[in-house]
């Protein structure tokens, strides 16, 4: 497949500015670039979700048109969104099976679907059962269902976007397996990741995108990481600074045995005890889906805690509403941006203001001070470098990494007392990142308490000034940083205490 000169315009952006790309197949080919740089632009246009302004592509050396996602169907064309697509009330068969065309009654073409599923579960090594619910699934599972659906449509080229981001370091080995499976077998797949290790282990080609241009194609075995961090950033990428030292301040928000449910099987919490202090970053590691979840949502009022309680700077808050907890200074940083960290219509301003919108110096005697709500939004529009048009943007139209920093400028910058971060880096480019974890550790001198949920080990070790580990909702233990050697972290959040 090839791209000739691609060009998208929104409203204020040039997403991209005459772009050049192609696909071989039997080849993984990576799309670097920064949050805002037009990766998941250039793929819509692929997969028939965007009409380009300018531009051509080439299928097997004969021009297409790519109308709808329907067109890209029919020419082999499967995407893997970020954002699953899946209904979580049908099976996977059913999944699998809806919106194709049905010869015969249901029930039959059901049966036909899971043996067809079966099989391309054992050709690529996807584990996965048809009958199973969507529901009931990890968001590992999901994906892999979101794969064969593709593959089940006969798709020759797969856009992955992002696909590791939800991933768990083993669920990241099992899709590269599955990847290698698929380009063995003749497959061409694209790759968008902003983890540079994953491009250098996995693709054999690699273009980085910067501001909507291409600024060039590589052999991937030609470049190194710190190769492709200047030449995705334009300069040199320094590093975190360091998180020097810190006298741990008064406790500010302390769970006594909490306990409560969970959705799917997983276990929730139980008699979970733990104290986040002042100046203090206490990170929170283990396998994803044990407990992490559930201990963010109890402690921001998003879930009722069935047993314990939980106090914030003192004074019991268990029952406290998230508006309540808002209030009272904590901040929370979600792990579902889209569904719990914003309203997507609402324009960049809005959604900054968003927590104190009804206080000054946003609004007095019941009216909004327009004037100091658009100086206050730009102010963080640039300290963040969120990438935007303009601050009456709606959200929605942002990229995914820039999302994530209007979150992070909204909720660092109003002073909390608490700030629970769940995931705060995933999705962002490696620039992103490095700030991100630089204001963590400038508000942690602060005085602000933290509780850093975080799949990524290395942000565990990088951030924390103590570690505790979680296994089948409960603390295995609780380290000082000094001691947290990964083998042991390892061990722990195996559910085995060395
Ligand atoms: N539907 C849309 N309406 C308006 N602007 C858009 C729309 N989609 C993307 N943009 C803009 O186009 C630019 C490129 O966005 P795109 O989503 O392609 O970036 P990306 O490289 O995928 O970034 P990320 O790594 O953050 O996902 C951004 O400035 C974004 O705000
Ligand atoms: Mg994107």
């Amino acid at each position: 497949m090839e791209m000739r000169g691609i060009s998208k315009r929104f409203p204020g952006v040039l997403a991209n500015d005459r772009v050049d790309f192609d696909v071989r197949s039997g080849e993984v080919h990576a799309l670097l670039g920064e949050n805002g740089a037009g990766k998941s632009t250039l793929m819509k246009v692929l997969y028939g979700l965007y009409n380009p302004d300018e531009g051509e592509i080439f299928l097997e050396g004969k021009r297409i048109q790519i109308a709808s996602p329907t067109k890209a169907i029919e020419l082999g064309i499967g995407m893997i969104h970020q954002h699953f697509m899946l209904v979580p009330s049908l099976t996977v068969a059913e999944n699998v099976a809806l919106g194709l065309p049905s010869s015969r009654g249901l029930i039959t073409d059901l049966d036909r679907v899971s043996k067809r599923i079966l099989e391309l579960a054992e050709i690529y090594g996807l584990r996965i059962d048809p009958e199973a619910f969507v529901w009931q699934l990890s968001v590992g599972q999901q994906q892999r269902v979101e794969i064969i659906k593709a593959l089940y449509r006969g798709a020759s080229l797969l856009i992955l976007d992002e696909p590791t981001a939800v991933l768990t370091p083993q669920e990241v080995d099992e899709l590269f397996v599955i990847m290698r499976q698929m380009v063995k077998d003749g497959h061409a797949l694209i790759f968008i990741s902003h983890k540079l290790h994953e491009v250098v282990e996995i693709s054999q080609r690699v273009t980085v995108l910067r501001d909507g241009r291409k600024i060039g194609t590589r052999p991937t075995a030609e470049t190194t990481r710190q190769d492709l961090a200047n030449w995705m950033v334009g300069r040199e990428v320094g590093f975190v600074p360091d998180r020097g030292l810190s006298t741990i301040g008064e406790g500010r928000l302390r769970l006594e045995n909490v306990s409560s449910g969970s959705d799917r099987g997983t276990p929730g919490l139980r008699e979970v005890n733990l104290e986040v202090c002042s100046r203090e970053i206490l990170g929170v590691a283990g396998v994803s889906g044990n407990g992490q979840r559930e201990l963010a949502e109890v402690c921001t009022g998003l879930r009722k805690i069935t047993g314990g309680r939980i106090l914030l700077e003192g004074g019991e808050v268990s029952g406290l509403t998230p508006g309540e907890l808002i209030d009272r200074m904590l901040s929370y940083i979600p792990e579902e941006r889209m569904r719990d960290g914003m309203i997507k219509e609402f324009t960049i301003s809005e959604n900054m203001i968003l927590r104190e919108h009804h206080k000054k110096p946003f609004s007095s005697a019941g009216f909004l001070n327009l004037g100091n709500i658009s100086r206050y939004t730009d102010k963080l529009v640039h300290e963040y470098q969120v990438k935007t048009p303009s601050l009456e943007t709606p959200a929605k139209s942002l990229s995914g990494g820039n999302i994530q920093k209007v979150i992070l400028a909204r909720e660092l910058s109003r002073k909390p007392r608490v700030i629970i971060a769940a995931q705060p880096t995933r999705g962002l480019d490696i620039g992103a990142t490095e700030y991100v974890r630089a204001r963590l550790i400038e508000e942690r001198r602060n005085g602000t308490a933290i509780l850093l949920i975080s799949e990524d080990l290395d942000e565990i070790l990088t951030l924390s000034d103590r570690i505790a580990v979680m296994f089948e909702g409960r603390i295995m233990d609780i380290l000082p940083r000094a001691l947290a050697v990964p083998e042991k972290l390892g061990l722990l959040m195996a559910g085995v205490q060395p």
